[in-house]
């Protein structure tokens, strides 16, 4: 339950626990504090926004669409650019699709947001069963996070 430097990996892990309502609030909040420590720098509001969304929306389908399937264990870590992984570990083996939300739609949006505010997101299955599904969110001063700044920006800005 406690931050634990391995080597130069910061990593942290919790369990969500189906029926606990406030467990994605929980699970947004402690990502969001972990982040915030490990970022050299303050964590931008539009860095912190994509924290609590696709934090949100990972632990949310994961105690959704497979909460009865078994634990969920939520882990995020600096990665070696230093960009923030969610990993969301379930134990169903169905796999999470991502489709195109339609306006009049009531449901299908929460993978199109993990999309759009994360480098890349992708999904696993386990050799023990379930799945994990993962995403990298990149972090200020990140390498990404300079490849990805606007070239028009980096012109004021260097
Ligand atoms: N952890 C998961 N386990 C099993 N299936 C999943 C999981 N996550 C997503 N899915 C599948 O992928 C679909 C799309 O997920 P997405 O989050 O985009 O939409 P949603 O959860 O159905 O609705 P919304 O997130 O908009 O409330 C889900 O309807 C479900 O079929
Ligand atoms: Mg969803």
């Amino acid at each position: 339950m406690s931050a634990r430097p391995v080597w130069d990996i910061l990593e942290e892990s919790w369990t969500v626990t189906v029926g606990d309502v406030e467990a994605v609030a929980l699970s947004r909040s402690r990502a969001l504090a972990a982040a915030s420590g490990w970022c050299s720098q303050p964590l931008p509001i539009l860095v912190a926004q994509s924290i609590r969304l696709v934090v949100s929306e990972l632990v949310t389908n994961a105690l959704r669409h497979a909460g009865e399937a078994g634990p969920i264990t939520v882990t995020i870590w600096l990665t070696p650019h230093k960009n923030l992984a969610v990993l969301v570990k379930d134990g169903s083996p169905e796999p999470p699709i991502l489709s195109q939300p339609y306006d009049d739609g009531t449901a299908g949006r929460g993978l199109a947001v993990v999309a759009a505010e994360t480098i890349s997101w992708s999904w696993r299955a386990e050799n023990r069963g379930g799945k994990t599904v993962s995403a990298t969110i990149a972090l200020p001063g990140s390498a990404t996070a300079r490849r990805a700044t606007p070239a028009s920006q980096q012109a004021l800005t260097s």
